[in-house]
């Protein structure tokens, strides 16, 4: 056991979720102390920001790995980025820089609406981390709303309707519609409790999304909808909302378990690079 060396401040960054850490760098390996202190703050916040730092590849799954195990990832890129002659395993590229007409990463190009992390599969990742290399001038945020915030204030007629329910949950690979048939082949299905009960903090959060949530086990789909929508439109109110605008040398770590995350467009003429990790969920509640 080593001791705290920092002088770690957790800055709230809104009512209900998001905090920024000062004063740790990432670059160097942190005490015991300061690692269940970002532990408790990520628990406490749902979304928990680094500002200003200079990680190489090794050091990034080194940070992530303090939050649990490193989730599974090998898809290594065709094409490196500029800077990069490797990629890791288990880290992923997020961006729209293009070699021979196709992106280098995943997710590459504009806006995306309220999701979760693989909501779509068996046993989603518990959290996700992003490490930013290159930004566009403007837009490319990210949005996160507090599925906990969402589900303490939601209307009790609503509540009624949802609680002990499962939620179906769909998605296309090949498109940001639901089950458009558009795109590649490859999709994912699963079914999940429409009330998450968060394995570490207990509490309870909403756990649906507007990208991928299709449905509403044992309902008809007519009645489902409407209720759905409802839903969705409360748990994207700007009250429960911490709009992240990046800066190079960020890195941000979310909580797929009581939050839900979006982006805005940004210029597809302007190059975006993230690195991204996941910590994986070891107790599915499933
Ligand atoms: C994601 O939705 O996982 C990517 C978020 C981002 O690119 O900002």
């Amino acid at each position: 056991m080593t001791a705290a060396t920092s002088t770690l401040e957790v800055i709230p960054l809104t009512a209900h979720i998001g905090a920024e850490m000062r004063g740790l760098d990432m670059s160097q390996p942190l005490s015991d102390a300061d690692i269940a202190a970002i532990n408790q703050a990520f628990l406490d916040h749902s979304v928990i920001v680094f500002r200003g730092q200079k990680l190489s590849q090794e050091d990034l799954l080194r940070v992530t790995s303090y939050f649990g195990p490193i989730g599974h990832m090998r898809r290594p890129p065709k094409y490196f980025p500029p800077g990069f002659d490797k990629i890791l395993p288990n880290i992923m590229l997020i961006s729209n820089i293009r070699e021979n007409g196709e992106p280098i990463g995943a997710l590459p190009d504009g806006e995306m609406m309220f999701h979760h992390d693989m909501i779509h599969s068996a046993n989603p990742d518990a959290a996700t981390m992003l490490y930013s290399v290159e930004i566009p001038s403007h837009g490319g945020d990210t949005l996160f709303a507090s599925g906990y915030a969402a589900w303490d204030t939601l209307d009790p007629a609503l509540r009624a309707k949802v609680d002990g329910k499962r939620a179906k949950h769909f998605y296309n690979y090949g498109s940001v519609q639901k089950g458009d048939g558009k795109g590649t082949e490859a999709f994912g299905e699963s079914s999940h409790p429409f009330v998450r009960t968060h394995d570490q903090s207990g509490r309870k959060a909403l756990y649906v999304n507007r990208l991928m949530t299709v449905g509403i086990e044992g309902m008809p789909d007519e009645e489902a909808a409407p209720i759905l929508e409802a839903i969705f439109d409360h748990m994207e109110k700007p009250e429960f909302v911490y709009a992240h605008k990046w800066q190079v040398g960020d890195v941000l770590l979310w909580d797929n378990r009581c939050s839900s995350h979006a982006r805005t467009d940004f210029p597809s003429t302007e190059r975006r690079l993230m690195l991204r990790t996941t910590v994986e969920c070891d107790k599915p509640p499933f």
